[in-house]
């Protein structure tokens, strides 16, 4: 698709705020559409309701196999918090699918203000026995398959001429561990795919940010991190001595892609108790 709309202003031009300069008041999202993705459970579950809670109408994407789930979680979103939620069945590793389901929003009338890259996969395994498939399996899902959502989703704010993205990427992006090669290069790859986008679409007052959380404590994962011998060998690296809650993360999410975040753009905020720092 030809992309001659764009419009070009001279780089020496100043821009005024278009944000407002308020935070979280209750229902300052009435009327704006935010899609997550991943978002039935977990971390993007939580990011949903954050949003939710501020009265933004909400795009929530799931693997096939997670859509009932899906459904009934997007049920209880309208009934608890007066907003209108919209399901969309959505692999990222199938690009024509995530044309395809961004083309079903715009003809729905949905103009996307803040896109959310929840959704992402993990593989423990030492590096000497990864498969092609293996690596594929990762960094399809959480980078290749992440910037081909953000592209598509970021047309229609760069025809707006605002918009903002949170990528949700790891502390792993930032350090390394091991038996993570593929997570760890992925994560790395989103934090700074979101720096990249950052500088390329500042130009259209649309802001990209990321958020890298240590280990949360979510459903999926509970019995790991409760694990005597995996809090023997990770707590000592987290200096405030505890795991992030989705809350953390939601928070953290809500805040980059608000406007009370408006002059920050290719940020990546670690929510990580000091894991970084050492
Ligand atoms: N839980 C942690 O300890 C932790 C730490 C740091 C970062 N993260 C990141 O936070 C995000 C959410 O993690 P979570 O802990 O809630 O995990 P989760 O497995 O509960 O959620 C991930 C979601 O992504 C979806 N998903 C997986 N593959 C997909 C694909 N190919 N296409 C579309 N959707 C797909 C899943 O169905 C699920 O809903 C991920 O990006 C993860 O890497 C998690």
């Amino acid at each position: 698709m030809a992309l001659d709309w764009i419009a070009k202003e001279p780089d020496y031009m100043l821009r005024s705020h278009t944000e407002d300069a308020q935070v979280h008041t209750g229902r300052e999202l009435t009327g704006q559409w935010t899609l997550v993705t991943g978002a039935s459970r977990g971390i993007g579950a939580e990011i949903a309701l954050q949003f939710a809670r501020a009265g933004s109408d909400l795009v929530l994407t799931e693997l096939p196999q997670l859509m009932d789930q899906l459904l009934e979680f997007a049920r209880t979103l309208e009934e608890e918090h007066g907003v209108e939620v919209k399901c969309e069945s959505l692999d990222l590793r199938d690009i024509a699918g995530i044309e395809a389901c961004i083309s079903a929003m715009e003809q729905q009338g949905v103009e996307l203000s803040y896109l959310i890259n929840n959704a992402g996969v993990n593989l423990l395994s030492p590096a000497l026995h990864l498969s092609q498939e293996d690596w594929d399996f990762v960094v399809d899902t959480n980078l290749k398959g992440t910037f081909f959502l953000t592209r598509e989703a970021a047309k229609s704010m760069v025809r707006k001429k605002r918009g903002s993205i949170v990528m949700i990427a790891s502390q792993h992006g930032v350090v390394g561990n091991e038996n993570r090669a593929p997570y760890c290069a992925s994560k790395a790859g989103v934090i700074h795919l979101t720096k990249a986008l950052a500088i390329e679409w500042a130009k259209y007052g649309i802001r990209v940010n990321a958020v890298s959380p240590t280990f949360v404590i979510t459903d999926a994962n509970e019995q790991l991190i409760q694990d005597p011998h995996f809090q023997r060998s990770n707590m000592p690296k987290v200096p405030l001595r505890k795991f992030a809650r989705p809350e953390d993360v939601a928070q953290a999410a809500f805040f980059l892609a608000t406007d009370g975040a408006g002059m920050i753009t290719g940020h990546n905020l670690v929510v990580d108790g000091g894991w970084t720092i050492i």
